[in-house]
């Protein structure tokens, strides 16, 4: 059972004089088996806000609870330990190694971790066949398409089983098919583990997938919409 909660959270980005109230005084709260959109215009704090919860950058103020657990408040050793164990993280530039294949680049965290070394292999292979990858799992990075190696990015962020997968404009790279395909592997493997996610999108269908549409503007949470079945993009605001 993961619950997040996020209360009154705000990041500002200074460099001398200058201050940007990047995410400003946002609250919500997430369940494991929920997947939210997280959408908005470009600059209106998405990468902030998902940064924060996954406990790469520090709030100005503000709570992020997971489990009765203040992330932003813990030391920095803390924090790497929950991104480590916590964290799956999947971004837009998915950042494979190239001369490694699909299935080695899912097993390098592994190695590095040093935990459960022995089912990391059986792990791989699973998430592999669960995203459709089977017979790419022996394909060098550079040999996959762009939409596999979407998907391997997001195996390899469900590698570590974490309580939070955070995932940043999965699908920019692609065109809407491709794209649709792999956000609906996401929601499927993020909801069939019982894990919570949270997906930056610009594309208003993606975020139609969602169970919850969260919308950010000028760093204030103006809308959460339930998504039903069927609703339009106009919905969304
Ligand atoms: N490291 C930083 N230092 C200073 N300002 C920053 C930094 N990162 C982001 N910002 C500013 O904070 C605001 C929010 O940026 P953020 O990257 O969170 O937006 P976003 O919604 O993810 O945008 P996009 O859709 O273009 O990715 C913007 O005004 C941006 O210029
Ligand atoms: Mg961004």
């Amino acid at each position: 059972m993961t619950t997040l909660r996020v209360s009154n959270l705000s990041k500002t980005y200074r460099s001398g004089e200058h201050a940007v109230r990047a995410v400003r005084d946002v609250s919500f709260e997430v369940q494991d088996g929920e997947f939210v959109a997280l959408v908005g215009p470009s600059g209106s704090g998405k990468t902030t806000l998902l940064a924060m919860v996954g406990g790469l950058l520090t709030p100005t103020a503000g709570q992020i609870d997971v489990n009765g657990r203040d992330i932003a408040g813990l030391s920095s050793a803390d924090r790497a330990t929950f991104r480590r164990d916590s964290v799956g993280f999947v971004f837009q530039a998915n950042n494979l190694l190239p001369y490694l294949t699909a299935r080695q680049n899912l097993m390098v965290l592994k190695s590095i971790g040093g935990k459960r070394v022995g089912k990391a292999g059986e792990r791989a292979d699973l998430l592999l066949r669960e995203l459709g990858l089977e017979k790419r799992a022996r394909a060098l990075a550079t040999e996959l398409s762009g939409g596999e190696r979407q998907r391997v990015a997001i195996a390899r962020a469900l590698m570590n089983d974490p309580e939070l997968v955070l995932v940043d404009e999965p699908t920019a790279s692609l065109d809407s098919a491709r794209g649709r395909r792999v956000v609906e592997s996401l929601i499927s493997e993020v909801k069939g583990r019982g894990k919570l996610g949270i997906m930056v999108t610009h594309d208003l269908a993606m975020a139609e997938l969602a169970d919850r549409v969260f919308q950010l503007h000028d760093g204030e949470l103006v809308k959460a919409t339930s998504v039903t079945a069927g609703a339009q993009p106009s919905s969304l605001g």
